[in-house]
């Protein structure tokens, strides 16, 4: 053993007697051996006792002197704290016995309701509407980016400052916006996904007392984000062509709608695109009352009937569109990569409030998705999915009609793109969910995106098969499941 070794050694048996010293001494004391105020015996003496070194037991004192169980009194030596830490628990213990769950008064009880137990990715056939096929991500491309970036960090951007999002990201994003979504003039900030952007907009748009103006059938999420300010949600009609805005404008002359939330593109759940003229009516009732729309254009590349229409943030000339959008679709969920794209105003404010909430987001990952995307394998990788999903919808589309030829009274229609179809099954699906997940299979039924609560249930007969990402394999195995839960 050379000296060094010997040195080490040494020392954590030092250390390790003078923990244990104390902790005989700390003993002592909860067993009443030594009272409160009372002098702790003389160092030398407690040496000669124990047969230890003098500094051992000086260590010991400092350790229980830290804890709180010693005091240094003025020319009188250690003494056993008046007060010990023990007695303080003692004293709550009894009055948790008296009432035994102590119960927080949480602000936020139903947000809870939105954490699933168990995910829609850990069952064999999930059909859940917006998963892409994760299996299917080109991992070992991306990793290069990663290996590079750990090869040669850029310290600078390490640390606590820009919180807006990495200088790269922010470009590649912004000239993928101008190229492929007409957006332009509009400023950015990544956040930590979509779901982040819409709970900072809401933070910073709402309060209590002011209406939302959402669809019928929506995303719960959003919605909750929005009640999480305070904001009371409005319902807005919709058809077979999205929003009625007829409607919303009866609702926006009464007053105190201060948010409209679309996803236009794709409505969620319904998977119906809004046409040209609805858009512009909205557009212009948000403009007379002097309402923000926020757009949530969570899947825009997959689409497959034509290019997809121009997100509305794109012909915004009074920028009253806040536009969000992820790449939890083009990448998975985990990710946490999305953004907000508005005018200079709201993005200020928004990074200032992001740093209440957590500073900024990944930058390693942000940089390796620049990276990505400023090497072109992000675009290849959207081809290859928007291709592998179109072949899938069209999949799922032929399944669902060879049932309907079967007699089965299933209805549908083939949306344009997206990642699932909304589909009457002609029967009550009450309990079909909960029946699904014991076959391994998950699935979300109308129940979980109809914001009119109290109507008979019974009456419920849409489900939403997100045909993304399984195999056509999966599909039909999963498919044959819910068919025969349905109709036997
Ligand atoms: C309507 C809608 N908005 C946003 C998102 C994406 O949310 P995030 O970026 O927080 O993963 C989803 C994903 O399911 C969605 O369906």
């Amino acid at each position: 053993m050379d000296t060094e070794q010997k040195i080490t050694e040494q020392k954590s048996k030092r250390r390790a007697k003078y923990l244990l010293i104390a902790d005989a001494l700390k003993q002592a004391i909860k067993q009443g051996q030594v009272v409160p105020n009372e002098a702790l015996p003389s160092a030398r003496t407690l040496a000669t006792q124990l047969n230890v070194n003098r500094h051992t037991i000086m260590a010991a004192v400092a350790e229980l002197v830290a804890q709180g169980w010693v005091e240094t009194k003025e020319r009188s030596g250690y003494r056993v704290v008046e007060k010990l830490p023990i007695q303080t628990s003692q004293a709550v213990s009894n009055t948790t016995a008296k009432h035994p769950v102590f119960e927080w008064q949480f602000r936020h009880k139903n947000t809870t309701a939105l954490v699933p137990t168990k995910g829609a990715s850990a069952y064999k056939y999930n059909f859940s509407g917006g998963q892409p096929d994760n299996r299917l991500f080109p991992f070992n491309e991306f990793k290069h980016y990663f290996s590079q970036l750990c090869q040669h960090p850029q310290f600078t951007h390490l640390g606590y400052d820009n919180n807006v999002g990495e200088t790269d990201l922010i470009t590649q994003v912004s000239t993928y916006l101008r190229r492929v979504r007409s957006i332009t003039d509009k400023e950015i900030m990544i956040c930590n996904g979509s779901q982040e952007g819409l709970y900072m907009v809401s933070k910073l748009l709402l309060q209590a007392g002011d209406k939302v103006a959402v669809e019928q059938f929506g995303y719960p999420p959003a919605w909750a984000a929005f009640k999480s300010s305070g904001a009371e949600l409005v319902v807005i009609e919709q058809d077979n062509k999205g929003i009625v805005p007829k409607h919303l404008a009866a609702q926006l002359a009464q007053g105190n709608i201060k948010l409209i939330y679309l996803t236009p593109l794709h409505q969620y759940p319904t998977t119906v695109t809004l046409d040209a003229s609805r858009r512009m009516q909205i557009y212009q009732l948000a403009a007379q009352y002097g309402v923000a729309i926020i757009e949530d254009d969570y899947d825009h590349e997959f689409h497959y009937d034509s290019q997809p229409i121009a997100p509305m943030a794109a012909d915004d000339p009074l920028g009253l569109v806040i536009y969000i959008s992820t790449f939890s679709k083009l990448m998975f969920g985990g990710a946490r990569i999305g953004y907000v794209v508005a005018n200079n105003a709201l993005i200020t404010a928004l990074t200032a409030y992001k740093t209440l909430m957590n500073h900024k987001s990944n930058v390693l990952m942000q940089q390796a998705v620049a990276k990505w995307m400023q090497q072109g394998g992000f675009e290849s990788h959207l081809r290859r999915m928007t291709r592998c999903y179109h072949k899938r919808r069209d999949f799922l589309v032929n399944l669902l009609r060879d049932y309907q030829q079967q007699g089965l009274p299933i209805t549908f229609d083939c949306p344009a793109g997206g990642m699932a179809l909304w589909v009457d099954m002609g029967v009550s699906i009450v309990g079909l969910k909960q029946t699904l997940l014991t076959k391994d299979v998950y699935l979300q039924t109308e129940v979980e995106f109809n914001l009119i609560t109290g109507q008979d249930k019974s009456q419920y007969r849409f489900i939403r098969v997100g045909f993304a990402s399984m195999s056509e394999v999966e599909i039909t195995q999963g498919m044959k499941i819910i068919v025969q839960e349905l109709y036997g």
